[in-house]
């Protein structure tokens, strides 16, 4: 169901950085144990300051399913991260996201009806009791509900050999279909040693994916044709450039970037291991980083010692993963105050049901 984000009262709107720093504060104070802050890596400083716990989308939801106590996580991330955050906690708690406009344009690129008339167009050309069905944490509950009924897995960028060697184990799967990010499931399907035959794009536009009937039943990796709008914009040319300026500089990029951007970095790993790996570097070292903007700078403010740039020099940012401000956050945390639940995140039962196996699966696997 499509909730819009109504519009913050005035006070909200003009507060200052000051005024909004004492509303969260004090909020905060007054809700003490009965409230826990979650953040993810690409929130901005104002709003991350407050986090009581920050992560990368696994740890945030290994974190959520330990959150047993509080009676509010309020999640300083996007949608589906608070989606699975419901989906984890228990009935006792409830999920609240300051702002439902914070979502992901690659998890809208698959959705359920998309990928059951995948699966049942696969299922003309080969018997899907071979394909486990794969969801990139970037993706609605609905999808990680499929994937839980049909005997896969969610995973993560942190996690996604993990679970793509799970899914293709002995005895489990000969095929996968992976959903929504081609660019993760190509570049873990590369670092497994599956070649470019192996692996073809589903078009969820055209008939049986554009595929003929042999290439399906040839495919190991059948991936969907989504992508991350921000990380498809970094280039080898970016990496060139930055290599010129700075032959012993370190490239560390996510893996939603494309492959030919990810072969020439020294370092792939999820927002959690790009922080490590800027903390490993030695002192002085000249960093460019591929991944969202407001990670990259707090990295570079917060390790004075070493320089940290953003690949992309022209840098877009992604205007819903950060899109959650101080505004919004001091008004779901006053709301909580006055005992008005704003903004719930809540899955139906039986999605949840489904979703929390295919979660479950992640974290039991990883
Ligand atoms: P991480 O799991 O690396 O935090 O990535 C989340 C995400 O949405 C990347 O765009």
């Amino acid at each position: 169901m499509l909730r819009l984000q109504t519009p913050l009262p005035e006070r909200y709107r003009i507060a200052s950085d000051g005024d909004l720093a004492d509303m969260i504060g004090q909020a905060k104070a007054a809700l003490g144990s009965r409230l826990f802050i979650l953040g993810h890596h690409y929130q901005r400083d104002e709003v991350m300051q407050w986090a009581d716990a920050r992560g990368d989308s696994f740890g945030l939801s290994r974190l959520a399913a330990g959150q047993t106590e509080a009676e509010f996580i309020v999640f300083c991330g996007v949608h589906f991260m608070a989606e699975s955050a419901d989906v984890l906690t228990g009935d006792h708690q409830r999920v609240l996201l300051p702002d439902l406009n914070a979502g992901c344009s690659m998890a809208d690129m698959a959705n359920i009806d998309q990928v059951t008339e995948a699966w049942d167009e696969m299922a003309d050309v080969v018997d899907t009791s071979g394909v486990v069905p794969i969801t990139y944490m970037n993706s609605s509950a609905a999808l990680k509900a499929f994937v839980g009924r049909h005997g896969g897995a969610v995973c993560t960028s942190s996690n996604a050999r993990a679970v793509l060697t799970w899914a293709l184990g002995e005895g489990r799967g000969d095929q996968v279909l992976f959903f929504p990010d081609q660019h993760l499931g190509r570049n873990t399907g590369y670092e497994l040693g599956y070649g470019a035959d192996d692996m073809r794009v589903w078009n969820p536009r055209l008939a049986l994916g554009g595929l003929t009937d042999v290439e399906v039943k040839e495919s190991t990796l059948l991936l969907w044709k989504g992508h991350c709008s921000v990380h498809q914009r970094f280039r080898p040319e970016h990496i060139a450039a930055f290599r010129a300026e700075h032959p012993d500089g370190i490239v560390m990029v996510h893996p939603e970037c494309a492959h030919e951007v990810v072969e020439l970095a020294d370092l792939v790993g999820s927002t959690d291991n790009l922080i490590r790996g800027v903390a490993a570097a030695p002192p002085g070292a000249v960093i460019g980083i591929a991944t969202e903007i407001h990670l990259v700078k707090r990295l570079g403010d917060e390790t004075p010692d070493k320089t940290v740039v953003c690949l992309d020099p022209l840098v877009c940012p992604c205007s819903t993963m950060s899109r959650i401000d101080g505004p919004h956050l001091a008004w779901v945390l006053e709301g909580l105050v006055e005992g008005d639940v704003r903004n719930q995140i809540s899955v139906d039962a039986e999605t949840a049901e489904w979703a929390r196996v295919a979660l479950e699966r992640m974290l039991a696997i990883t």
